[in-house]
């Protein structure tokens, strides 16, 4: 007969035992279900709900059972439908009456909400140590390339010059945001919520501020219901790892690009692609497209998730059992990512020729003219428009816009100077972007310097939980 057998008469439908299982997959929380059942525990001790040795047996034989789990010796069974069973059953097998004691003033429903923010929390800390190894590898290959110019594009056309650097160095930003969001959420997700009961608390004379400390938690949740019935904290992480996938997936792109033929602006180590069964020549960018693959998986989760709790009732509602999965299932794709992008990255071979033969493109100094005319007192459209009949008058004379004469440039702009005919060089376009957050070789060394700093003082900043 299941824990919850006493007004049942007729044994559960097998189907039903399949259908409402989740031990297949909730058992990945049972260490975080055991540090909270101790913490219970001590606390029913200390209030004298449970004598104190009982509480010291209990959290004894909870000890055990995870060092059973750990050994992987556990016997895990449909039939006890899911981790907070599983542990309980445990216990009374082994303690009898005394084992029985251990769900005074609790139900699995805040259980199950305790649960996940424990693992939560713990997830939250690795996500954000691998977000600082991925970003560290960015700055690095950064460093290593200091003065690689490149083209940078605008809808995928050339558009004007940058540092390799300073492409790099975005994604290091992007990345650092999704950190920040990360740590934000951490604060909505480290909330203690035991003591809420099924929905309205208990008569018992709990000490939830105990639990809380036991725990390490910041505070405890103030509204029973709300505790138990909503799974916002975890959507927002989903969410989290959503924009993560995100701007992993257009990293992802620069690099699918970057490694075709046509680019061939960098190589990955062999380590990091694949062959093709078929054609003999080919080496693939696998992780790149599969990261941007998998991205979709964690959309795919969070739009569950926000269907999932849709119009449900307050408060605890069965449905909320289908939050783990796509949780788990988010988590592990961009843990996934986050463990192969940075040796990946480290593995990066740029070829400085190709990007700086594309930069070449004279083209791509058309907006330099333009602004140079601007200082020579040119108002911005009439340069802009100057400009745009001199690439014009390059295109109908079969002539390159740096292949120019002054006389020949000025019959198409009036204001030139001979200084306007020798502004088609890579190096110096970079050169005169020294602004804050601009692609110039010190601009960019800035950036350079401030993530160092950054991310040698955060090593040890993530709480350790
Ligand atoms: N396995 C359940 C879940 O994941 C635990 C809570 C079950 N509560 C209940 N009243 N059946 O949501």
């Amino acid at each position: 007969m299941a824990l919850w057998g006493g007004r049942f008469e007729a044994e559960t439908n097998e189907y039903l035992k399949q259908f409402s299982e989740s031990i297949s997959y909730d058992k990945r929380l049972y260490a975080w279900d055991i540090a909270g059942s101790k913490a219970h525990v001590t606390m029913l001790g200390a209030q004298r709900i449970i004598p104190e040795a009982t509480a010291r047996t209990i959290i004894a034989e909870l000890d055990a059972i995870k060092a059973r789990i750990d050994r992987g010796e556990f016997e895990f069974k449909i039939e006890l439908e899911d981790i907070h069973m599983h542990i309980e059953s445990a216990l009374i097998d082994k303690l009898g009456a005394e084992g029985a004691r251990v769900h005074s003033a609790r139900s699995r429903n805040d259980q199950v909400a305790l649960d996940i923010r424990l693992y939560l929390r713990d997830e939250i800390g690795q996500l954000i140590r691998l977000l600082r190894a991925f970003q560290r590898a960015l700055l690095e290959q950064a460093e290593a390339n200091a003065e690689v110019i490149m083209p940078g594009f605008t809808h995928l056309q050339h558009a004007q010059v940058v540092l390799f650097a300073h492409h790099l160095l975005a994604y290091v930003e992007m990345f650092s945001r999704d950190a920040e969001r990360l740590e934000e959420c951490r604060r909505r997700v480290n909330v203690m919520p035991l003591g809420s009961g099924a929905l309205a608390g208990s008569t018992l004379p709990i000490d939830r501020e105990m639990v809380c400390r036991l725990l390490n938690f910041d505070r405890v949740t103030r509204n029973s219901m709300d505790a138990v019935a909503d799974r916002d904290f975890a959507i927002e992480l989903v969410a989290d790892l959503a924009m993560f996938a995100m701007h992993v997936s257009r990293l992802s792109e620069d690099l699918i690009l970057w490694c075709s033929q046509e680019f061939a602006f960098v190589e990955l180590g062999d380590a990091f692609c694949t062959g093709s069964s078929l054609m003999p020549q080919k080496k693939n960018p696998d992780v790149a497209e599969l990261s941007r693959g998998k991205t979709a998986r964690v959309y795919g989760a969070l739009t569950a998730l926000l269907t999932l709790c849709k119009g449900l009732p307050l408060t605890y509602n069965r449905d909320l059992q289908e939050d783990k999965e796509q949780i788990f299932d988010a988590l592990d794709t961009v843990k996934m990512i986050l463990k192969i992008y940075p040796p990946m990255i480290a593995s990066m071979k740029p070829n400085a020729g190709r990007m700086a033969a594309a930069a070449a493109d004279p083209a791509l100094m058309a907006t330099d003219l333009a602004e140079k005319l601007v200082e020579l007192g040119v108002p911005f459209r009439t340069a802009h428009h100057r400009v745009g009949a001199l690439v014009k008058y390059c295109r109908e004379q079969g002539r390159a816009l740096d292949g120019l004469e002054l006389a020949e440039m000025r019959s198409v702009i009036p204001e030139a100077t001979a200084e306007c005919t020798r502004l088609f060089d890579p190096r110096g376009s970079v050169a005169k972007r020294e602004i804050v957050g601009g692609t110039g070789f010190q601009a960019v060394k800035a950036q350079i310097d401030f993530w160092k700093k950054q991310l040698a003082a955060e090593v040890g900043s993530c709480p350790a939980n």
